[in-house]
């Protein structure tokens, strides 16, 4: 391969793009300066659950192609490309943290050999990119290099599947050659999954099944956007919001659902047929979490702001949302004295992520508000207990979880919750009421089994 990539940061974004760009071919640099990090990819594994991931990193390490390191030492001088995919958390006033965004970008104004593309795929505030250009020219004046913004669209829980099946790829900047480069890069990777080059690694049943066997041709082109840098850097955080916004409209909605008693999700759903609206991110519930989209939404706000532009849209997009885990416990009795169970504790389905959960969030305010509640959730208990208030008792399946409750909540929308055998909790747990929080259930089902059902804007 024509490459040699370099890629800074381990986490969703980075170690999936660098398993599998070393598993077309490509000798990939996977660098972390977590030591724990490194060493559990080092034994074929990632260390944060993702369908499908342990196999393309096992896969590019017995290849020799992909290599962990904390070194930069080691990797930058040696590579043509190199991708940030580092952290970009949120400060106390919302706006983004860049901290690591710069020290990488430092690292690579230190290491780099001259004619070097540096890709940016961690979200950053518009105008980030001049200013990294800028630092780095600072740091070392005379090293050649090219800066391109190519956001990550990547969805947790589908990492890997949506780097197979790639949605868009936007590629922003100065630099004509370089913009090719990085796309073809991402060419190549579409080119091997229609060829089915993967299917010694991946379970592409899994991976096509979503797809329904729609994608048999090369359609790359079709899905590139190649633009300015300033644009690439807003493409990414105002899909992040518009998304947000959508949810946050349904969550609207369903508060109107509740008192006239339609249903949510009948009224999405023909809202959603629509192809100018289209169906998805139409699910009303406890609401948006995770590690983007309320970075992103007080990131795109903040930075409104330094340029005075308000966003009163995304602000009432984000008070909707912390409303919702309060409307849901309104939905129960105050003075229950029974144990309310609650199903679900990542910030959706297919992670063991908890950041800014909406289920967490849920179960600590239970606590507050003096209810006795006991949870499970299939992958992410060791990182959930260290977000949750001590007083929550932790359960290790979904029988023990429900066992002499009064109330179930279902918070986390998990396959093995929506298909287990609702009928048999039922009679293990005594509980008279289920809350969908996430609007997932059969809900005529639920009521022949003899639940009281509560959905969000869903009775
Ligand atoms: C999101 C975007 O979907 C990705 O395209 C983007 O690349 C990624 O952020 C990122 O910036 O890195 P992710 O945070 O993994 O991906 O999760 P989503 O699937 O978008 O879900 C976000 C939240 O919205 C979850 O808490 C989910 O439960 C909630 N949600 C989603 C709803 O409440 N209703 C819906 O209809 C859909």
């Amino acid at each position: 391969m024509e490459h040699t990539i370099s890629i800074i940061g381990t986490g969703y974004v980075g170690l999936t793009t660098a398993a599998i760009l070393s598993s077309i071919g490509y000798k990939v640099y996977t660098i972390d300066i977590d030591e724990k990090k490194i060493d559990i990819i080092k034994t074929g594994k990632s260390y944060f659950h993702e369908l499908g991931l342990d196999e393309f990193v096992e896969n590019g390490l017995k290849s020799g192609n992909l290599i962990p390191t904390l070194s930069y030492e080691e990797s930058i001088p040696n590579s043509d490309i190199v991708f940030s995919c580092v952290g970009t958390p949120d400060n106390s006033d919302g706006s983004s943290n860049l901290e690591y965004i710069f020290s990488a970008a430092e690292s690579f104004s230190k290491y780099a050999k001259d004619g070097a593309v540096y890709v940016q795929k961690s979200t950053v505030p518009v105008g980030t990119g001049r200013k990294i250009i800028k630092f780095i020219n600072e740091k070392k004046h005379d090293l050649e290099f090219s800066y391109v913004s190519n956001p990550e669209f990547l969805a947790e829980g589908s990492a890997v599947h949506d780097t197979l099946f790639i949605d868009r790829l936007v590629v922003g900047g100065d630099d004509k050659n370089s913009l090719e480069k990085i796309k073809n890069i991402f060419s190549k990777i579409e080119e091997q999954t229609v060829n089915k080059d993967f299917s010694n690694i991946a379970d592409y049943a899994t991976f096509y099944k979503t797809l329904s066997g729609k994608r048999t041709s090369v359609e790359f082109n079709s899905k590139v956007v190649e633009t300015d840098l300033e644009s690439a850097e807003l493409i990414k955080v105002t899909a992040n919001a518009f998304l947000a916004l959508k949810i946050s409209f349904a969550n609207s909605i369903a508060l109107l659902c509740d008192k006239t008693h339609a249903d949510v999700n009948n009224v999405m759903n023909g809202v959603g047929l629509d192809d100018r609206i289209g169906k998805s991110f139409l699910y009303a519930g406890l609401g948006w979490g995770g590690g983007c989209f309320p970075k992103d939404v007080s990131g795109l706000i903040s930075i409104a702001k330094i340029h005075d532009v308000e966003m009163p849209i995304m602000e009432a997009a984000v008070n909707v949302n912390n409303d919702m885990a309060d409307y849901v416990i309104s939905k129960i009795d105050p003075n229950l004295t029974e144990k309310i169970a609650v199903l679900g504790l990542s910030f959706k389905p297919g992670t063991s992520d908890v950041r800014r959960s909406p289920s967490i969030k849920l179960v600590n305010k239970l606590i507050e508000k003096g209810h006795k509640v006991k949870v499970y959730d299939p992958k992410s208990m060791d990182e959930a207990i260290k977000e949750l208030d001590p007083q929550v008792e932790l359960t290790e399946n979904i029988d023990q979880c429900v066992t002499n409750t009064g109330v179930i909540i279902l918070a986390t929308e998990w396959k093995e919750f929506i298909d287990a055998d609702w009928k048999r909790i039922k009679e293990i747990s005594k509980a008279k009421i289920i809350i969908d929080a996430r609007n997932r259930l059969d809900k005529e089902n639920m009521k022949e089994i003899g639940f009281e059902y509560k959905g969000v804007g869903r009775d």
